[in-house]
C-alpha cells in the first residue's frame, strides 16, 4: 500500500472532517501518501484532487461539513461514470480508496469495485444512521443533539400556549433519528416510517392526553412518514388541540461535531487505514457492542438495518 485516496460522498455529516483528519494522519504515520478527491464522486470522475498532509488537515477536527466538499452525483449511478472513476484511480496509482459516506455511497462503491484494483473501505457517515453493520454512523449523535436543543425550546412555548407541536426531523426513509430524538425530548408521540399508524389512533391519544391534563405535547415525526403539514392540520381538526408544525431541516446536517461523533470518526479512520495496510478491501467499518469492527461491503449494502422495536415501546411507556 503506497497511496490512499479519500472522498466524502452524499449528504454531509458532522464529523466527516474528523474522519478525513484521522485517515490522513494515521496513513501518513505509515508512510502512505494521501489524496483527497473533491466534491464527492464528481471529483473522482473528473480527476480533481488535492494532496493531503498532516498539516493540511490541521484545525478541522471541530468543524462541521467537509473540507473536501461533497455532492449528489447522478453520473456515478451510470456505468460510464463508474468506469471513469475507476480510470482516475488507475491513472493516479491509487491502491486504496476510503469512502466517507452513507448507504447510497456504499452501493456505488460496490459497483466501482468491479472495475478497479484499488481496495475499497467505507466509513459510515450519515445523520440518518441507516447503515447496516454499525450501531452508529458519524454525525448521528451531533444531528440528534442539534434537534434536541431546538425541540427543548419548542417545548417551552408548547407548554406556555398549551399547544401540540408536530416536529419533523430528517432521516430519509428511516426512523432512527426520529426515535433517538423523540426519546431524548420525551415526545408524547414518535412517528417513524417503519411502523404504520392510523390517524384515528393518533387523534385518540391526543384527546386522552388532554383529558388527563396533558394540554401540550410534542409529536416527533420522521420526514419519511409523509406530509406532516397535512397531518398537523388533521390533528387540529379532529381534536380540540391547537397544533403547530416545526420542521428542523438542514440545521441537523451542520454544526460542530459532538465529542462522540469526533471520537467515532477517529476510531473508524484508524480501522479503515489498518484494513488497507493489511491489504483488506471491500469492507465497511462499524461499531458493534462497543467494539470497532468491519463487515463485508456487499453485506452492508444488501442488508436493511433494523429499528429496535423495544425503544419504541419504551418511548410509549415513558410518554404516559
Ligand atoms: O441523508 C442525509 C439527509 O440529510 C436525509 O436525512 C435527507 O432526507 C436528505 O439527506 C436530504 O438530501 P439533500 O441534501 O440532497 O437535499
Amino acid at each position: 500500500m503506497k497511496r490512499i485516496a479519500v472522498v466524502t460522498t452524499g449528504g454531509d455529516a458532522p464529523g466527516m472532517n474528523a474522519a478525513i483528519r484521522g485517515i490522513v494522519r494515521i496513513a501518513c504515520s505509515k508512510k502512505f501518501q494521501v489524496l483527497g478527491f473533491r466534491r464527492g464522486w464528481e471529483g473522482v470522475i473528473a480527476n480533481t484532487f488535492t494532496p493531503l498532509t498532516p498539516r493540511s488537515v490541521g484545525g478541522i477536527l471541530q468543524q462541521g461539513g467537509t473540507i473536501l466538499h461533497t455532492s449528489r452525483c447522478p453520473e456515478f449511478k451510470r456505468r460510464e461514470g463508474i468506469k471513469k472513476a475507476a480510470e482516475t484511480l488507475a491513472s493516479n496509482h491509487v491502491d486504496g480508496l476510503v469512502i466517507i459516506g452513507g448507504n447510497g455511497s456504499f452501493k456505488g462503491a460496490l459497483e466501482l469495485g468491479a472495475y478497479t484494483d484499488a481496495l475499497i473501505v467505507g466509513i459510515p457517515a450519515s445523520i440518518d444512521n441507516d447503515v447496516f453493520g454499525t450501531e452508529e454512523t458519524i454525525g448521528f449523535d451531533t444531528a440528534a443533539n442539534t434537534a434536541v436543543a431546538e425541540i427543548d425550546k419548542i417545548r417551552d412555548t408548547a407548554v406556555s400556549h398549551e399547544r401540540v407541536f408536530m416536529i419533523e426531523v430528517m432521516g430519509r426513509e428511516r426512523g432512527f433519528l426520529a426515535l433517538e430524538i423523540g426519546l431524548a425530548v420525551g415526545a408524547e408521540i414518535i412517528l417513524v416510517p417503519e411502523v404504520k399508524y392510523r390517524n384515528e389512533d393518533l387523534f385518540e391519544t391526543i384527546r386522552e392526553n388532554r383529558a388527563k391534563g396533558k394540554k401540550s405535547g410534542l409529536i416527533v415525526a420522521a420526514e419519511g412518514v409523509g406530509n406532516t403539514r397535512l397531518l398537523a392540520e388533521q390533528i387540529q381538526r379532529n381534536t380540540k388541540a391547537e397544533v403547530r408544525l416545526s420542521i428542523i431541516g438542514y440545521a441537523q446536517r451542520g454544526g460542530n461535531p459532538t465529542a462522540r461523533s469526533r471520537l467515532l470518526a477517529s476510531l473508524f479512520a484508524n480501522k479503515a487505514v489498518q484494513l488497507l495496510s493489511e491489504k483488506e478491501g471491500n469492507k465497511v467499518v462499524g461499531l458493534q457492542d462497543g467494539k470497532i469492527v468491519d463487515v463485508e461491503l456487499q453485506k452492508s449494502c444488501k442488508t436493511e438495518k433494523a429499528l429496535d422495536p423495544n425503544l419504541l415501546r419504551l418511548a410509549n411507556v415513558l410518554a404516559t
